[in-house]
């Protein structure tokens, strides 16, 4: 088969959105809908891809950026037809087009596969039938049943009205007559727009062969015009993505409450239990279970960790075997080795820690290196920070820190050492040592509280 040339249409406004930001960029599933629609036109792999782009061009293209995808401006909004023209220079004299649309998020590969082997070298429209049809153009046929023509809603006969096959505005036309059929359009209709939909008629009329494809699912050709149909595509997204996760063995204590905002990737027996949030890259290992409500993004977790309700979790390694949580948060660089437990209210920042240490209650920590079966006890900190500069805070194997301890970086807990409770460490606590550093205690004998004066 000829080259194929792929054409998203996304100047329009958007104007019910309500928005600075041009429409074809808000995000479906985290990712702004265009780049849904040009990551199913690339796995077509394309010769070329361009975008029409319009209103917010720079933040269209510099969102979007330039990997493997062509720009034509349309500097005015004249149709879609004037829209598909500014792309002609472009695309080669032969081969065929696949046009879409930039508000279009959810349409599946396999669609538009249907709809190129529909096409042949010809042209082809893919449609939708629906029962209500209000607002679309209409699948206008002869009493062969062959295409004559696409009528706007808004320039429809009462009896074009009543048919309820409708144009997705996806189709497929053959290069060889497209810059023609555009040129040959023109804008006396109802809206004073120069249609795409118009150049059926002109196949038919030169005897081009006009086939149709139907579209499975009525969401794969829903577009966005404003707020509600983001979100009604966002929860259909979210459902078609839990569906594939369950397919895929994992458990999910109710499909409709997970959000994946970006890519989850899984081994076997995972579980993951209600409302939580997946953005950016995750993966989870065989065996993890997740709690309620935990938010992950861009973190790894090795097989058979838990992570209980509540824990957050951003750009962090998490090994083998863990207990993270409840209310746990891991920052930016935490990492993790196996068999670590951190509890709640610990929050952990930049900082590695060993194989089996544990870090359970009410603590920061942040610039350190703690060492493999260290206890870091209750409310203990890293005093990281002099308020212009961080410092690390180094603690080896074994190390022992009592609850309140203060760690005033830059400062060494060497191996097997021990901390008093409520020590405030400003040098190196030696190897195999009980260092204490706090104000002794000490007791008034006969001391009387003060009376209340009468
Ligand atoms: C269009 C179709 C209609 C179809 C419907 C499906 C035409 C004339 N009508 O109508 O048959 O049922 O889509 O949703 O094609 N765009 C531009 N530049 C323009 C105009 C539009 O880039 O000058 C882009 C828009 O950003 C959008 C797409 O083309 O992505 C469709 O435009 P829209 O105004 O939504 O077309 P409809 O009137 O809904
Ligand atoms: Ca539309």
């Amino acid at each position: 088969m000829d080259s194929l040339s792929v054409v998203i249409l996304a100047a329009g406004k958007g104007t019910r959105m309500y928005s600075a930001k041009p429409k074809v960029l808000h995000s479906i599933g985290g990712k702004p809908m265009l780049a849904h629609v040009i990551e199913t036109a690339k796995q077509l792999s394309p010769d070329r891809l361009v975008v029409v782009y319009g209103f917010g061009g720079e933040q269209v293209r510099q969102t979007i950026g330039d990997d493997g995808v062509l720009w034509a401006e349309q500097a005015e909004q004249l149709g879609t037809g004037h829209a598909l023209k500014m792309a002609m220079p472009l695309l080669p004299d032969a081969g065929r087009t696949l046009v879409l649309y930039g508000d279009v998020p959810l349409t599946r590969l396999e669609t538009l596969q249907d709809l190129l082997a529909a096409a042949g070298d010809g042209m082809a429209v893919l449609t939708d039938v629906l029962d209500d049809a209000t607002g679309y153009g209409r699948m206008v046929r002869g009493t062969d049943g062959k295409l004559k023509a696409i009528v706007e809603h808004k320039d429809c006969s009462p009896e074009q009205l009543a048919i309820r096959e409708i144009n997705t505005g996806m189709m497929v036309l053959p290069n060889g007559r497209l810059a023609d059929w555009l040129n040959a359009l023109r804008n006396g209709n109802s809206q004073g727009e120069y249609y795409l939909t118009d150049v059926l008629a002109l196949a038919v009329a030169e005897g081009v062969a006009v086939e149709s494809a139907l579209v499975a699912h009525s969401w794969e050709a829903a577009g966005v015009n404003n707020k509600l149909q983001l979100a009604e595509l966002e929860r259909i997204l979210q459902q078609n993505q839990a569906r594939a996760l369950l397919t895929a063995g994992v458990t999910l204590a109710d499909p409709a409450r997970i959000d994946i905002r970006g890519e989850l990737v899984h081994g076997n027996d995972v579980s993951i239990d209600v409302n939580c949030v997946f953005e950016g890259k995750v993966s989870l290992g065989d065996g993890v279970e997740i709690g309620a409500n935990c938010i992950l993004k861009n973190v790894s977790v090795a097989a058979g960790t838990r992570i209980a309700a509540f824990s957050h979790l951003e750009d962090a390694v998490v090994g083998e075997a863990c207990r993270i949580g409840p209310y746990a948060r891991l920052r930016p660089g935490a990492a993790l080795a196996g068999h670590v437990h951190v509890g709640n209210f610990v929050e952990i920042k930049k900082s590695t820690v060993g194989e089996g240490s544990k870090v359970n209650h009410l603590t920061y920590i942040g610039d350190a290196s703690i060492g493999s079966k260290v206890n870091v006890g209750a409310g203990s900190v890293t005093c990281n920070y002099d308020g212009v500069n961080k410092f690390k805070t180094v603690i080896g194997d074994n190390v022992f820190v009592g609850s309140g301890t203060l760690m005033v970086a830059p400062v060494t807990l060497e191996e097997g050492a021990t901390i008093g409770a409520g020590s405030v460490l400003t040098r190196t606590a030696p190897a195999g040592e009980l260092t204490v550093a706090r104000a002794r205690q000490t007791t008034i004998p006969g001391w009387k509280r003060p009376a209340k004066k009468s």
